[in-house]
């Protein structure tokens, strides 16, 4: 696959990441979690203090995210709820995300790549030849995000059950600012197959893509 460009994009949670992870291995290609530059850019802005004035938020956060380096991506610190949060304030900002173009664009450019995020298959890489949609329903999501960050524990405990529903009611709202900003808003590309995580375990997801990038690449 000379320099084939796998589009994974989706909502939170849908499991892009897995899936990405696992097409890369599978096809011999470099991945990159896009949604990791989001975050690392807004983890070092609460780390400086998040400006007050919008206009200079949006500007320092620009110089961030044009000085990324691998140790920001490599922190470990990068999936709390107030760097989800911080994720999608810097993403909703045109300077950060032109300032992360070209990093995500020469990604692919020699051995290709597959990357997930949001607006790949509509805005990096209009262009790709397979590009995937991954979605779930929110409350497969949020079990899923609850069963990841609290591995083994009982979901059908009263405090697990809350735990889920504001665990689903992050996800919704995170999805609805993502999807309502105006620069490059999450959305499926017109050309992109969609694929329902809800009822499919992961092999299964993972079979459907191999199957399309088969037909496609
Ligand atoms: O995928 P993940 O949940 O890690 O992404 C964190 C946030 O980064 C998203 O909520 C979204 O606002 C932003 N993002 C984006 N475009 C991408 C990837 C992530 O706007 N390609």
């Amino acid at each position: 696959h000379a320099r084939l460009v796998i589009a994974v994009d989706g909502p939170a949670a849908a499991g892009k990441g897995t899936l990405a992870k696992l097409l890369a291995a599978r096809l011999g290609l470099p991945h990159l979690d896009t949604g990791l530059l989001y975050r690392a850019t807004a983890a070092r802005l609460i780390d400086a203090g998040w400006p007050e004035d919008a206009a200079q938020a949006a500007s320092r956060a620009a110089e961030l995210a044009a000085s990324l380096g691998t140790a920001d991506l490599a922190r470990t610190d990068l999936r709390t709820p107030p760097v989800d949060r911080g994720a999608s304030a810097v993403a909703a900002m045109p300077a950060v995300r032109a300032a992360l173009l070209d990093l995500q664009r020469s990604f692919a450019a020699h051995h290709g790549a597959v990357l997930d995020g949001r607006d790949i298959g509509t805005v990096i890489f209009p262009h790709a030849p397979v590009k995937l949609f991954v979605t779930a329903s929110p409350a497969a999501r949020a079990r899923r995000r609850w069963a990841q960050l609290n591995p083994g524990a009982d979901p059908t405990t009263d405090a697990a059950r809350t735990a889920i529903a504001a665990t689903e009611a992050a996800l919704v709202a995170r999805d609805a600012a993502d999807a309502g900003r105006a620069d490059a808003p999450l959305a499926r590309a017109m050309d992109a197959v969609e694929l329902d995580s809800s009822t499919l375990d992961i092999e299964a997801v993972l079979e459907r893509a191999l199957a399309i990038v088969a037909e496609r690449a």
